[in-house]
C-alpha cells in the first residue's frame, strides 16, 4: 500500500514516514521545503512541489492508496502578523488538494491538527468534547480545515482522522532525523541551543502562571509515538468511520520541569532567565487521549526523558 506524505520533508511527517516504511508501507514524500529539508526526506522519493499544484500532484496522487498531510506553515506567531499566509496555505491551499483527492481514487486521508484549536480551554486535560474556540489565526486555520474535512466526508465520502496534537518533541531512536525549524520555536530544542551557546540564554515567557510553580503547563508527546499512531489511524480508517482525537499523553509539565529533566539528562545547566508573559499562552494545556487510546488501542510510551534523550542526541549531531 502506497502512503503519500505531504509535508513529509517536514519535522513531524518525516518521523512517520520512516515508521511507515519499517511497517512496510510505500511512502511518496511530497513538499515545496518552504519549512522542510530535503536531508529529512533522504532515502524516500521525493516530489519537490506545492501541494496546491494540481499538475505536480495529481499524477502522484494517482500512485497512492491514502494521503498523510503534515503540510502547513505552523507557527502562531506569525500567523498573528500575517494571517494571509495562514489562510491562503493551510485553508485555500489545503481544501484545493481536498478537491484534487476526491478527484484521485484515494479515499483514506490523515490530517495534522492542534490543540490549538481549542484556544483556551475550560477543561484540563482537554477532551474532544471541549469547545473549540481557538484564539489565534493559526488555530483558526487548522480548525477550518477539520471542518472542511467533516463536510467532505459527509458529501463526498472521504475517510479522515484529524489528529490534534499536543507539543511534539523528541527524535527518531536511529539519530538520523529530528526536530528542524528556523527559526526554532519549540521549547526543547531552544533550551539546547541555549546549552551550545547557540543564544545567550533561555527565555522563560512569564513564572506568574496558576500552576503548581508559575509556568506553563504543556503536554509533551514523542513524535514516534505520533507516528505509530498515525499508522493505527490508517488501519482503523479500513472499517471504521471518521475521526477527530487528541493525541498526547495526559501528563503536563511546566517549563521549570523540563529544563530540570534536561539539565538531569544531558549534564548541563541552562542559562535562563524569566521574562514576561507572551500574549496569547494558556497556563496549561494537557491532553486527554483517552479516545485514541479506546479507539486506536494506542498510548503515549515514551517518556518526557526519553524525549530529552533523543532529542540530545540529534542536537548534539547537527552541532
Ligand atoms: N510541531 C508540533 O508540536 C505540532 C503541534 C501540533 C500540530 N502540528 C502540526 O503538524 C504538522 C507538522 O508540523 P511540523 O512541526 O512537522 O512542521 P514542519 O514545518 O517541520 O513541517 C511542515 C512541512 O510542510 C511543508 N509545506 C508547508 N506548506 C507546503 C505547501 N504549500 N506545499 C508543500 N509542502 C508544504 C514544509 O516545507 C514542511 O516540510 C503541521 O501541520 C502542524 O500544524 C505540529
Amino acid at each position: 500500500m502506497a502512503v503519500l506524505v505531504v509535508g513529509g520533508a517536514g519535522y513531524i511527517g518525516s518521523h512517520t514516514a520512516h515508521v511507515l516504511r519499517r511497517r512496510g508501507y510505500d511512502v511518496i514524500i511530497y513538499d515545496n521545503l518552504c519549512t522542510g529539508f530535503r536531508d529529512l526526506a533522504e532515502g524516500f522519493e521525493l516530489v519537490v512541489g506545492d501541494f496546491a499544484d494540481k499538475t505536480k500532484i495529481a499524477p502522484v496522487l494517482r500512485r497512492c492508496d491514502a494521503v498523510m498531510f503534515f503540510a502547513a506553515h505552523a507557527s502562531v506567531a506569525e500567523s498573528v502578523e500575517n494571517p494571509k499566509k495562514y489562510y491562503h496555505n493551510n485553508v485555500t491551499s489545503a481544501v484545493s488538494l481536498l478537491d484534487y483527492v476526491m478527484e484521485s481514487r484515494v479515499r483514506r486521508f490523515i490530517f495534522s491538527s492542534t490543540a490549538a484549536v481549542y484556544g483556551n480551554a475550560t477543561q484540563s486535560p482537554i477532551p474532544e468534547t471541549c469547545p473549540k474556540q481557538p484564539v489565534n489565526p493559526y488555530g483558526a486555520t487548522k480548525l477550518a480545515f477539520e471542518n472542511a474535512l467533516e463536510a467532505y466526508s459527509t458529501a463526498y465520502g472521504l475517510k479522515y482522522v484529524s489528529f490534534r496534537y499536543f507539543n511534539a518533541a523528541g527524535a527518531d531512536d536511529s539519530g538520523t532525523i529530528g526536530e528542524m525549524h528556523d527559526p526554532e520555536s519549540h521549547l526543547i530544542p531552544i533550551i539546547f541551543q541555549a546549552i551550545q551557546g547557540k543564544r545567550a540564554a533561555l527565555s522563560v515567557y512569564g513564572d506568574d502562571y496558576p500552576t503548581p510553580d508559575g509556568t506553563c503547563v504543556r503536554d509533551y508527546i514523542h513524535v514516534t509515538d505520533l507516528a505509530d499512531a498515525h499508522v493505527l489511524g490508517l488501519e482503523y480508517l479500513t472499517k471504521s468511520p471518521s475521526i477527530a482525537m487528541n493525541l498526547g499523553t495526559g501528563k503536563g509539565y511546566s517549563v521549570k520541569e523540563v529544563i530540570e529533566a534536561v539539565e538531569h539528562v544531558t549534564g548541563h545547566t541552562v542559562p535562563t532567565q524569566i521574562g514576561p508573559r507572551r500574549p496569547g499562552d494558556p497556563a496549561e494545556l494537557v491532553a486527554d487521549p483517552s479516545l485514541a487510546e479506546r479507539t486506536l488501542k494506542w498510548k503515549a510510551q515514551r517518556s518526557l526523558d526519553n524525549i530529552i534523550e533523543t532529542a540530545w542526541k540529534w542536537a548534539q549531531k547537527r552541532h
